[in-house]
């Protein structure tokens, strides 16, 4: 061949390559993902990365990327898509706040759907279920809220265990409610003994009481609804329905049952607790 000829179809390759490769994955995935400049769009993800194991630091510091159960389901849906992912981590409290004021383009933070929240945002289905439980000082043995009468209860600011503690304290009368930013802060009050108990999901307690002997956590007695997690969108956002196709698929092809083996099981049991 010479070396004109040559030339020639190496560049002809190459155009067959980058139009192959542009053309992988789902067409109507290709074209939504597709910036308008040929580029891959970026979305940006608010979480709350005080919440192993659905999101959180790897170092004490917060310094890195946050990982996660509900990290590694938006690096699968965002990729399935065309997507680029950006992780933007903030307060629980900030989240809806971002998603209203276009900051990001969905949020991922153990969130559980609420009719109140639907106001303000739209939700997927709801991917993973918890329940709420009572953290205390071992031996303090609270099982319900009645226990906690004449005690201070901590709950994340923002969250549905604030709501509800909100709720039981007026009912009973005599708890003193506590709300703090993020989860880490309620379980150092908690060994400081400054708040005598916390308002905490049964899947995120079992991990911070692994890592804390001196604490234990009890499901509340008298059976408050299970709530789950759900992915939230801004109002009216395209995204929904994507999102909620790739979702769907990960039910079916067995790939949200290895997330949830990897966080809910094998990350319990590397940090010492039991995987019940
Ligand atoms: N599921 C609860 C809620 O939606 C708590 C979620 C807290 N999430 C977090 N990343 N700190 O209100």
């Amino acid at each position: 061949m010479k070396r004109r000829d040559w030339l020639i179809s190496l560049a002809l390759t190459a155009s067959l390559l980058t139009s192959a490769i542009a053309g992988c994955g789902s067409d109507e995935a290709a074209t939504d993902a597709d910036a308008g400049d040929g580029e891959t769009k970026t979305l940006v993800m608010a979480t709350s990365a005080d919440y192993p194991p659905y999101e959180f630091f790897e170092t004490e510091r917060g310094e890195g990327e946050p990982v996660g159960f509900d990290i590694d389901i938006a690096k699968y849906i965002t990729s399935e898509l065309g997507y680029g992912l950006e992780i933007s981590d903030m307060d629980f409290n900030g989240i809806i706040p971002a998603l209203q004021s276009g900051r990001a383009d969905f949020a991922m933070a153990g969130m559980t759907p609420t009719a109140e929240r639907e106001e303000n945002v739209d939700f997927s289905s709801i991917y993973y279920d918890a329940k709420n439980t009572i953290v205390a000082a071992s031996g303090s043995g609270f099982e319900s809220y009645e226990d906690l009468a004449g005690k201070t209860v901590g709950v994340q600011l923002g969250s549905i265990q604030e709501n509800e503690a909100k709720e039981k304290a007026e009912e009973i009368g005599d708890i003193t409610i506590e709300s703090r930013n993020k989860i880490s802060e309620l379980i150092q009050e908690m060994k400081a003994g400054r708040i005598d108990a916390a308002i905490i999901e049964d899947t995120v307690a079992k991990g911070y009481i692994a890592n804390n002997p001196d604490l234990e956590f009890s499901t509340i007695a008298g059976g408050e609804e299970a709530s789950g997690s759900a992915i939230a969108f801004p109002k009216d956002s395209e995204l929904r329905e994507e999102f909620e196709a790739v979702l769907q698929a990960m039910q079916d092809n067995g790939e949200l049952d290895a997330l949830i083996t990897k966080w809910f099981e094998e990350y319990y049991a590397e940090q010492g607790g039991d995987t019940e």
